[in-house]
């Protein structure tokens, strides 16, 4: 209690620095208006050898694969969603399972990659989004080439040989990242990113912390996965928030895909940093980093009919 406080800070920073290799970070000690400092709580965000993301993305090499397995849970069609807003995004949980409560979590939609060097099922845990700002500020943390997006998706996956995502983002490699490039829906023909009707509930997760779960038939995200993920660029990057963990295998869809511009316009006008509806939570991305000397992969899936999908 008699501490001052910027030194109690000061210690639990490091604490928190020298124990949140594998955990988020918490979200009170950093903040999106200053992603230049991260690296001084979070030392791999701004530690070049461990290379960073988001990058600007231009293939390297072109390669053609089978098409990757998504695999849903057959409870997937009623599955239990908890939606939350943590200050810095959106986030959607869907490691609970709806037929046993309480018990240890599962996982609904299962990634199947058997490319070498990366072999390995993968599962999903969470979603989340980064948007812009009402004026038609970018949201996409990602460009492809130097275009960026309405608004960027994360779906993260962590290898299932290990017992949590916590575990897995202690190797490199085993933590799997599926971005989807999100334009507001227009007249683009391209698929459509299911959103489950939050848009209507979206007061209710206005302020920080606020959460609630609903039922969804996550099929949609398994057929939406399926199509994102015929043609991706690929290549190694990190965690886009702190702490940063170095080791993360992007797959940044080359699909463009739509999304409601009701959600989008509830993203950037209806959604708070703080709990008392002080601050807009807007503009929440990572600028680019340096690629370095990094490989981007454009990988194309041939299509089950054998046809290039
Ligand atoms: C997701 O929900 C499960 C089950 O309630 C919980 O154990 C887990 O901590 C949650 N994960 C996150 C990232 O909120
Ligand atoms: C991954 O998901 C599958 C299918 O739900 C499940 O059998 C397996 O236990 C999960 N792995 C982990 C580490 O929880
Ligand atoms: C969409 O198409 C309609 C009819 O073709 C046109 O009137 C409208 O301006 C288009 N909107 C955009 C955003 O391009």
């Amino acid at each position: 209690m008699s501490q001052p406080l910027p030194a109690r800070q000061l210690v639990l920073s490091l604490l928190l620095a020298a124990s949140v290799i594998g955990q988020e970070a918490p979200v009170d000690l950093w903040s999106y208006s200053s992603p230049a400092s991260w690296g001084r709580t979070f030392p791999f965000c701004s530690a070049p050898l461990h290379l960073q993301s988001p990058i600007a993305l231009t293939v390297d090499r072109v390669v053609l694969t089978p098409p990757l397995k998504v695999i849903a849970d057959p409870g997937a069609h009623d599955w239990v969603v908890e939606v939350g807003n943590d200050g810095r995004r959106l986030e959607l949980n869907v490691t609970m399972d709806p037929r046993a409560r309480g018990a240890s979590p599962t996982y609904p939609i299962q990634l199947v990659i058997d490319n070498a060097p990366l072999r390995g099922t993968y599962n999903l845990t969470m979603l989340h989004f980064h948007w812009g700002d009402q004026f038609g500020s970018p949201g996409s943390e990602h460009a492809a080439g130097d275009k960026f997006f309405d608004a960027e998706a994360h779906f993260v996956f962590f290898d299932a040989s290990f017992p949590n995502l916590e575990a897995a983002q202690e190797v490199p490699g085993k933590v799997a990242v599926v971005a989807v490039l999100l334009n507001r829906e227009g007249n683009f023909s391209g698929p459509t990113f299911p959103t489950f009707g939050l848009q209507n509930n979206m007061d209710q997760l206005a302020t920080r912390d606020s959460h609630f779960s609903f039922r969804a038939d996550l099929r949609q995200l398994q057929a939406l996965l399926r199509v994102v993920l015929s043609r991706m660029f690929t290549y190694f990057g990190s965690l886009t928030t702190p702490p940063c963990t170095p080791g993360v295998v992007w797959m940044v869809s080359s699909v463009e895909t739509d999304i409601s511009g009701s959600f989008l316009d509830c993203l950037t006008t209806q959604v708070y940093q703080d709990r008392f509806r002080l601050q807009r939570l807007v503009n929440n991305r990572r600028p680019l980093q340096q690629r370095s000397n990094r490989v981007v992969f454009k990988q194309i899936s041939l299509g089950s009919d054998g046809l290039l999908a």
